[in-house]
């Protein structure tokens, strides 16, 4: 059964006004947003059924997962990539579902690897997984020229890890991963835990403990109310705040420049006994998307795994570009295309989410996080 939120609507089909817009990076939205940042998603299947992502009650075995013809090939992909680099996009993350479930993944990441961005620099392509077959896959990632990736994990404790992840899967085998991911030098590596209050704020200092001094960046991420199916609760969010306030207790921090524009976290470095970040003992970060939403230099763009493009998260519908491509559209009619569709965005969805009425019971139409990648 297609257990997909009902009444999303029909992705619009992408419309191509005669006017061209220039492919020459200085696209803009509505707000003055550019467009930097591109995820890709390339699987919407997962062999974890982590219950704030993909809670089993829904995706279960008769979830009705997208057919292979429907999936963008990728060589698709990599057309669309070019035409998203045209318009200024120098970073590519891969996501899911779970990206290394995808067949022959590496050859897409050699594809990608081999463009350039508009000033002729290398992308920085990235990749985020659940660390699962990353143990078999690290080196042949690297091979193909990835350049780093970034590992869910939501905490240390076996028990807790098996819970989360709600298949059981054993936390060894995901640190056997990030060991292997940083012995063939997929890095700087980045650690995401997904903090809900009540089932996993015991793990953040043995987490921090665990990964300072490591080379390695723990981010923090606030639960955030994304999708229809995980049954949010506002008093499941542990605010950054006191994510940094409870680590701050044991291990001194010290605050840090944002080191990209747009970036989602904000960082903190261990400090020294003088006060001082000590960069030997490396840094954290916290991504409060819930408590201080950073829709104000939101430059990120997401391609789902059937080739429609999303302007936010939290969007209800995509634009329909696998119809383009399949259609016949040309390179500058692909360009086109995305250039309209970014000009026209507004979404702000996390900074508007505390001016939106009380929850109203009525059904919530947004798109899955499995669906178009975190
Ligand atoms: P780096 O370049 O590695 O720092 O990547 P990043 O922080 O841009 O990306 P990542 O996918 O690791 O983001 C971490 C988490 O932040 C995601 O899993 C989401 O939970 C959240 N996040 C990322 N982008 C957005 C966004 O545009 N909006 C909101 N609300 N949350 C986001
Ligand atoms: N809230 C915050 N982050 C989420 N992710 C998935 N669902 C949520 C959610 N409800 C993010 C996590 C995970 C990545 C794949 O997506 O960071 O690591
Ligand atoms: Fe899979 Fe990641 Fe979602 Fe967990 S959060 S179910 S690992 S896609
Ligand atoms: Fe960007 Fe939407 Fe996230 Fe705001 S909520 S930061 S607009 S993806």
């Amino acid at each position: 059964m297609d257990h997909r939120p009902k009444g999303l609507a029909v992705p619009a089909a992408a419309s191509m006004p005669t006017t061209r817009v220039q492919a020459n990076g200085l696209l803009a939205d509505t707000r003055g947003r550019s467009l930097r940042d591109l995820r890709i998603s390339v699987t919407d299947r997962c062999n974890f059924r982590c219950n704030y992502c993909m809670p089993k009650e829904i995706f279960d075995k008769d979830y009705a997962y997208l057919p292979h013809t429907a999936l963008l090939s990728f060589e698709e992909i990599t057309r669309l990539a070019r035409q998203f680099i045209a318009h200024g996009v120098q970073k590519i993350r891969l996501t899911g579902g779970e990206p290394l479930l995808r067949k022959n993944l590496e050859q897409l990441i050699a594809q990608l690897a081999a463009l350039r961005t508009l000033d002729g620099t290398p992308l920085d392509i990235t990749l985020t997984t659940n660390g699962s077959l990353l143990a078999r896959k690290a080196a042949a990632l690297r091979a193909a020229g990835l350049q780093r990736v970034t590992v869910s994990l939501d905490g240390l404790d076996d028990a807790v890890f098996r819970a989360m992840n709600d298949v059981d899967f054993p936390v060894a085998d995901v640190l056997a991963g990030i060991e292997a991911a940083r012995a063939v030098g997929l890095g700087p590596i980045k650690i995401n835990m997904v903090v809900k209050r009540g089932t996993n704020e015991q793990e953040i200092l043995p987490m921090a403990r665990h990964f300072m001094g490591s080379g390695m960046v723990l981010r923090f991420i606030e639960y955030m109310d994304v999708g229809a199916t995980n049954g949010w609760r506002m008093n499941e969010v542990m605010p950054s705040s006191e994510v940094v306030r409870l680590i701050q207790s044991e291990l001194p921090l010290v605050p840090l420049e944002a080191s990209q524009p747009g970036e989602t976290a904000q960082r903190w470095g261990y400090a020294d006994a003088q006060g001082r970040h000590d960069p030997g003992l490396g840094e954290i970060g916290v991504i409060s998307s819930v408590t201080q939403a950073f829709c104000h230099s939101c430059n990120r763009a997401r391609l789902s795994t059937e080739g429609q493009l999303y302007l936010c998260l939290f969007a209800e519908k995509g634009y329909d570009l696998r119809s383009l491509l399949r259609g016949g559209a040309s390179d500058a009619d692909l360009a086109n295309a995305i250039g309209h569709i970014w000009q026209g965005r507004a979404d702000n969805y996390s900074e508007s989410r505390s001016q939106l009425g009380p929850d109203t019971g009525a059904p919530v139409k947004r798109v899955e996080m499995s669906y178009i990648g975190g």
